[in-house]
């Protein structure tokens, strides 16, 4: 079913780990074959200090592997946005092929669960130092696949490690309860333990830093895991395993796999397979419904992050320059192709027109061009189907009275898939316009007026999502008043980035649940378990 391609490089031999599973082995494994690839061309054009984090294979219970099926059926091209060109082909698993990764997974989850917190918090370290040592080529490889400009993409770099940094302390610190107990002679301790098997589900916009969010609390719990990467970004994800093998993780605790056209039955292997125990999931809200379906049948714990449809609402008391940037950084940020991009903008009716004039100026001077380029401020969206919607936003908010003040058109001059940055006025607040109920997930600003903050709130809320939301105030009486009556999962006041490793990341309503990052990020691959004990 899997053929093993190469055998991996060193790999610390772990006593604790005995023997290589022999699910691979016992296989229908073919002679070595070999993946039509361009990454001999890919290396030199990005000029890679380590070529080898390039993989055209699939990481399965310590191995490289690829479908045993015929290449033109098995494999999938990946692209480059900006250019449409294809750069390689990554293996299109079928659900029968993950299962065999979901196997390895379980096979691996006794011994891994049983490691000491510290030698899993020391694995973890050296995964960071890793992604930090060969920080340049991964922020490359994103780049290529994801289009992003190479200063977003080494920044992605830096926040994915942040998670295996934090995850690497947080290890050791899964600490339990003694609660004293209702009767007398009872004793009781509450101890955490892995969830088991993990399904790890991730998407394109941080090809790396969102399965790294996922992936290290995973591990640093004791979790195994099967990563399903984004067929829009597979190599990001396969550099990462080259890096996990090179830390030495034992195998099978982390299988990374792709697919593309097997995408949907793949998803289903992986909520409904009984071996796993835990969903975590960065998508759209459609998706999360499905998948949360399907995960029910064996009621598996859950956590998902969902759409957003966040507000970023200027009041008039508020510091206009660094509002500006704040939205810029907020709304353009990897051309609006985020979470937690804001998607519905509100400015107070008497600093509207001065608002404007600065943010219109201000993204006039953007450079897109190739995201490759230093000179590149903005690069890509990441394929038709985005571009696509997000004219479809802009011609549906023209179409019921807004004023077209910048952009408003697609940039094929630049390639396929880049669209102008695009500010629209005077955007009526009502009307169930197209970027009111749904995240446009491009760089288009649709700017709104209000005059109240009870308008405001009214408006803010008037969503099924609730991920993030931004305000600018400099009255403090208000700034707490509108943050705790805001719904959503997480709220920046005077700030349009609140990305970091150390906070809660999740939604309420229909942007998901859990947490990711923080210290509460690892509890959500922990059971709790209670040992009551009678001394009497
Ligand atoms: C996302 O778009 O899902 C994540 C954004 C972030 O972590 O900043």
């Amino acid at each position: 079913m899997l053929a093993r391609l190469f055998t991996s490089t060193t790999i610390l031999s772990r006593p604790t780990f005995p023997s290589r599973s022999s699910l691979l082995r016992a296989m229908s494994l073919s002679p070595s074959i070999s993946l039509k690839t361009s990454f001999g061309d890919l290396a030199s054009k990005l000029n890679l200090s380590n070529p080898d984090l390039l993989r055209s294979t699939n990481y399965v219970d310590g191995e490289w592997v690829a479908s045993s099926r015929p290449e033109s059926e098995s494999t999938f091209a990946v692209r480059d946005p900006a250019t449409d060109e294809i750069i390689g082909h990554a293996p299109d698993l079928t659900a029968e092929e993950v299962r065999v990764a979901i196997k390895a997974a379980d096979a691996a989850r006794k011994s891994w669960a049983v490691t000491s917190a510290k030698s899993r918090s020391d694995l973890l370290r050296k995964l960071n130092d890793l992604m930090i040592a060969n920080q340049e080529d991964l922020a490359k490889i994103i780049t290529i696949e994801n289009g992003k400009t190479l200063a977003d993409a080494r920044g992605e770099i830096t926040y994915g490690a942040s998670f295996v940094d934090w995850f690497s302390a947080e290890a050791v610190r899964t600490i339990g309860d003694t609660i004293p107990a209702a009767a007398p002679g009872l004793r009781n301790i509450v101890i955490k333990q892995p969830v088991g098997v993990c399904s790890i589900l991730a998407c394109w916009n941080f090809p790396n830093a969102m399965i790294t969010r996922k992936l290290a609390p995973a591990l640093a719990a004791g979790c195994t895991a099967v990563v399903k990467a984004p067929p829009e970004t597979p190599f990001s994800a396969l550099a990462m395993a080259y890096l996990i093998e090179k830390a030495g993780f034992p195998k099978g605790v982390v299988n990374i796999i792709t697919t593309d056209v097997n995408t949907k039955d793949v998803g289903k292997e992986m909520t409904q397979n009984p071996l796993v125990r835990k969903v975590s999931f960065t998508g759209s809200s459609p998706v999360g419904k499905l998948l949360m379906s399907q995960a029910s049948g064996t009621l598996k714990k859950c956590s998902f992050e969902l759409g957003g449809n966040a507000i970023f609402a200027v009041f008039p008391d508020a510091d206009l320059a660094s509002a500006v940037e704040g939205l810029i950084a907020c709304k353009f940020r990897l051309s609006g192709q985020t979470c937690v991009c804001c998607n519905r903008i509100y400015l107070h009716k008497d600093i509207y027109e001065e608002f404007t004039a600065l943010l219109v100026k201000k993204v006039a001077a953007f450079t897109l061009g190739s995201p490759l380029s230093a000179s590149t401020t903005h690069g890509p969206l990441i394929h038709a189907r985005s571009l696509a919607k997000v004219d479809l936003h802009v011609q549906d908010a023209l179409s019921h009275g807004a004023k077209l003040l910048l952009g408003g058109h697609a940039l094929p001059e630049h390639g396929p898939n880049f669209y102008a940055p695009t500010i629209l006025g005077d955007v009526p607040t009502k009307g169930g316009l197209l970027m009111h109920k749904d995240e446009t997930f491009g760089p288009v600003a649709g700017l709104m007026k209000f005059e109240t903050e009870e308008e405001l709130l009214e408006l803010g809320n008037d969503t099924e999502f609730g991920l993030a939301g931004y305000f600018y105030t400099k009255d403090l009486a208000r700034a707490f008043r509108v943050a705790e009556e805001l719904e959503c999962g997480m709220v920046g006041v005077n700030t349009g980035l609140i990305s970091q490793a150390c906070i809660p990341f999740g939604g309420i309503k229909e942007s998901g649940f859990g947490r990711e990052g923080s210290t509460h990020g690892i509890q959500e691959y922990l059971s709790y378990k209670l040992i009551a004990i009678s001394i009497l």
